[in-house]
């Protein structure tokens, strides 16, 4: 049993860290967001993913877990036990959150009515070749890593002078430590297991996506984005007479769509690229373990764009195109948001089993 190494990088290191890993590695990842003042986000939002699939869903005064795809929905009606288990999770740490953001708020003189925001990742890894186990348990408060467990030592590493008292606290508590140790060896890679084995056919199937090209303006740059791929392990990049091209190019993140696919784009400036040059170039999008690139030719006639329409339809296309940005930037968002979180224990913390 090792543990994966005390990593307290960003976020989006980390979700980089998961897109490289190889392909027999499973994952079981639950991201908590509690926010205090903030107009237009949920008090609290927790998503629970396999495999970078969202397969759960709890927000601010949900007395149940929501299961997320059809053969989560299976388990969960298979095994009651464990719905029962995750809302449980959701309304304890509904509470356990509330209870740590205030706590946090009085101890750091945060009295003002500013803005703040309390996060936790955790989660477990499994190899099915090695049968290696590891896991993560990390907090972030107002955007920055707050407490992480050392699951080697059974004690929370404080980067940040504020979280040292919370940190003495939740080293006293060996109940909670203990628990820890068990959830993360012992029963995060048997949930895990258990969600592979029901989400077998969904979560080893291979889709490919349907790739367009669109352009806010004239001026804008080209992106080319494809949309319900599955699994996540995909690249897309740019060719000039079938190089691959750096210049010009920005790689956008890979993000899920709700129904368990993904999507991604890459933008290409073509400002200093003369019109007629434009057939040089081309898009390739590659599906890992997939021999057949989809290319997609650059070609004014294909672009999907907003610019004045012509007739009736051009109008739709933007309003969809549109959305589509809408859509991205609102995932985008919140990946942002899932970071991690925290403070005190509330007293009941126990009955709660919060980890
Ligand atoms: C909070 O304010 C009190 C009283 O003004 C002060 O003694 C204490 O050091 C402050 N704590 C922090 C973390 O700034
Ligand atoms: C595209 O490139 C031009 C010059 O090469 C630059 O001025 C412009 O800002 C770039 N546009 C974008 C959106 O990056």
């Amino acid at each position: 049993m090792l543990y994966l190494s005390n990593n307290m990088k960003p976020l989006f290191v980390f979700l980089l860290f998961c897109h490289v890993a190889s392909t027999v590695k499973h994952s079981l990842n639950i991201f908590m967001t509690a926010t205090s003042g903030v107009p237009n986000f949920p008090e609290f939002v927790g998503v629970a993913m396999v495999d970078e699939v969202q397969v759960g869903y709890c927000g601010s005064n949900m007395k149940t877990a929501e299961p997320k795809q059809d053969w989560v929905r299976d388990l969960m009606k298979d095994d009651p036990q464990h719905l029962q288990w995750y809302s449980l999770q959701c309304i304890g740490y509904q509470q356990f959150f509330r209870a740590n953001i205030d706590g946090l708020k009085q101890r750091l003189n945060q009295t003002g009515g500013r803005r703040h925001i309390l996060q936790k990742m955790d989660g477990c890894e499994w190899d099915d070749e090695t049968g290696e186990v590891t896991g993560f348990n990390q907090y972030g408060y107002d955007g920055e890593d707050f407490l992480a467990l050392d699951l080697q030592t059974l004690t929370w590493t404080a980067p940040k002078q504020q979280a040292f008292t919370t940190k003495l606290r939740w080293d006293a508590d060996k109940t909670r430590l203990e628990y820890n140790k068990h959830y993360f060896i012992h029963e995060c890679p048997d949930f895990l297991k258990k969600y592979l084995n029901y989400g077998r056919s969904f979560l080893q199937r291979t889709d490919l996506p349907s790739v367009s090209l669109l352009q806010k303006t004239p001026s804008s740059p080209v992106s080319c984005h494809a949309t319900g791929f599955y699994p996540d392990r995909a690249m897309m990049f740019w060719r000039k007479d079938g190089e691959e091209i750096h210049e010009d190019v920005d790689h956008g993140e890979i993000l899920p769509n709700h129904d368990g696919s993904f999507q991604m784009s890459v933008d290409l400036n073509l400002s200093s690229v003369a019109p007629e040059e434009w057939r040089r170039y081309d898009c390739v999008f590659h599906l890992s373990g997939w021999k057949d690139d989809i290319v997609t030719k650059l070609d004014q006639a294909v672009i999907r764009t907003n610019r004045v329409p012509e007739f009736p339809a051009g109008l739709v296309v933007g309003v969809v195109v549109g959305l589509l940005v809408l859509l991205v930037i609102c995932i985008t968002g919140l990946f942002i948001w899932r970071r991690n979180n925290n403070g005190f224990l509330p007293a009941n913390s126990e009955d709660l089993r919060q980890h």
